[in-house]
């Protein structure tokens, strides 16, 4: 389109680069097609009774028992009478498994009672690409997988969380309908409840991101000039309030934040009830971390003098993509050891080609099978991703003094 009354016939600057994007985004658009046409919304596969064994913690026997039995849910049977469960029928088998044997049913079935906290978890670092995106989703999907209810945030306006949940940031997230509706200074504000929405993963709500969130960190400084000295509207418990509006719906929120120490990072640091620091074990990547934690510490000063708080119940860095054999890598890890002790999670992140392509696809491990991977490299990927996973429960259950 020309831009009437100047150079007739040739396009300004501006409508030029408009045109281009346009293009851009319209050949974004058949290249995510191909790869997710939009009417096949993505759905999550069933679970083989051994997985199913697995993720509860009973035996397979004791599962064709229970279902020869007819107890519990009803699996599907497939060849060779092979039965495969929905995560809803899962979670249907934790509910009976907790009635049954109640003695062990916070083991079988550990949504938060009355009187545990909601406990926020915000997985950041400044550092671009170091697995925040990528620890996000595999946290928020382990999670689910053991019955925890979870609402998934993404901060991040280039939105890769709300992707891999299917949710393309350019096409199907509207107007205010990220997190930025729910926490925006002026009168278009809309309840949090309106921005979180399911997703195919049973268990997990997004609250999708795309380029609207880069909004609030343009508005801050404006309102802040506008309202100084209010304290009851101050930026970085925007975020915080929004979340509480929905506490009741969740047991774990995972925030997935951008690669900057913006409002919006600032505001996730400040509902966060613990924090995941993500590291590749690079040492330029160290020294960026180690910038972070700085410029995070000069940040809480001015939030506490604000009359803020940042009371984490723990403050953990995860190792990510992390080669063990790598000799430089192990260096570094070990340096961060020394530094940080045994806030340095005992589980790392290991590298692997698996999660790599997988990620490609807009896809988990967990969505994959064994034999859509290759058994062996699914299995060690899966194994440094479960033990990541199981500590962080070992953190929830401590702040939750199970
Ligand atoms: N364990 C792993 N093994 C192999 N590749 C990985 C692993 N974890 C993440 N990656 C890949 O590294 C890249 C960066 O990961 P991710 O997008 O999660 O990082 P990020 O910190 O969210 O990045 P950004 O700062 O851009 O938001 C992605 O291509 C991802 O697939
Ligand atoms: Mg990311």
């Amino acid at each position: 389109m020309n831009v009437i009354g100047r150079n007739i016939g040739k396009p300004s600057t501006s409508a030029n680069i408009t045109q281009r994007a346009e293009a851009l985004s319209a050949r974004l658009r058949a290249v995510g097609e191909r790869a997710f046409p939009p009417t096949a919304q993505k759905s999550l596969r069933s679970f083989t009774s051994g997985e199913v064994a697995e993720i509860v913690g009973v035996s397979d026997g004791y599962l064709r028992q229970l279902s020869i039995d007819g107890l519990g849910p009803t699996p599907d049977l497939g060849n060779g009478g092979r039965r495969s469960y929905s995560l809803e029928q899962i979670n249907e088998l934790r509910r009976y498994l907790a009635t049954a044997r109640p003695k062990e049913a916070v083991r079988f079935f550990p949504q938060r009672r009355s009187g545990e906290k909601l406990q926020v978890i915000t997985v950041a670092n400044f550092k671009g690409g170091s697995a925040k995106t990528t620890t996000s989703v595999y946290l928020a999907q382990g999670l689910a997988l053991q019955g925890y209810r979870v609402l998934a945030i993404d901060l991040d306006p280039q939105a890769s969380l709300s992707a891999m949940f299917g949710y393309q940031p350019e096409f199907d997230v509207a107007e205010n309908t990220t997190l930025y509706g729910a926490i925006r200074y002026d009168e278009e504000r809309v309840l949090m409840k309106d921005v979180v929405r399911p997703t195919y993963f049973t268990g997990i709500s997004i609250v999708p991101g795309n380029l609207e969130l880069m909004e609030f960190e343009h508005q801050t400084p404006r309102f802040m000039l506008q309202n100084r000295g209010k304290a009851e509207d101050l930026f970085f418990r925007r975020v915080a309030g929004a979340i509480a509006q929905v506490e009741d719906d969740f047991d774990v929120v995972v925030v997935d934040c951008p690669p900057q120490l913006g409002f919006l990072t600032m505001g996730a640091l400040n509902a966060a009830t613990g924090m995941i620091v993500t590291v590749h074990p690079q040492m330029v990547d160290v020294a960026s971390m180690s910038q972070f934690l700085l410029m995070t510490s000069d940040l809480v000063s001015v939030i506490e003098e604000a009359g803020g708080r940042l009371d984490y119940d723990f403050l953990r860095f995860l190792v990510t993509r992390h080669d063990p054999r790598d000799v430089p890598e192990q260096e570094i890890v070990g340096l961060m050891r020394d530094v940080f002790g045994a806030d340095v999670m005992s589980a790392t992140a290991w590298k692997s080609t698996a999660i790599a392509n997988a990620g490609l696809t807009k896809q988990s491990l967990y969505e994959l099978t064994r034999g859509a991977v290759g058994r062996s490299t699914y299995d060690r990927a899966m194994e440094s991703i479960n033990a990541v996973n199981e500590e962080v429960v070992g953190l929830l259950n401590q702040v939750w003094q199970r």
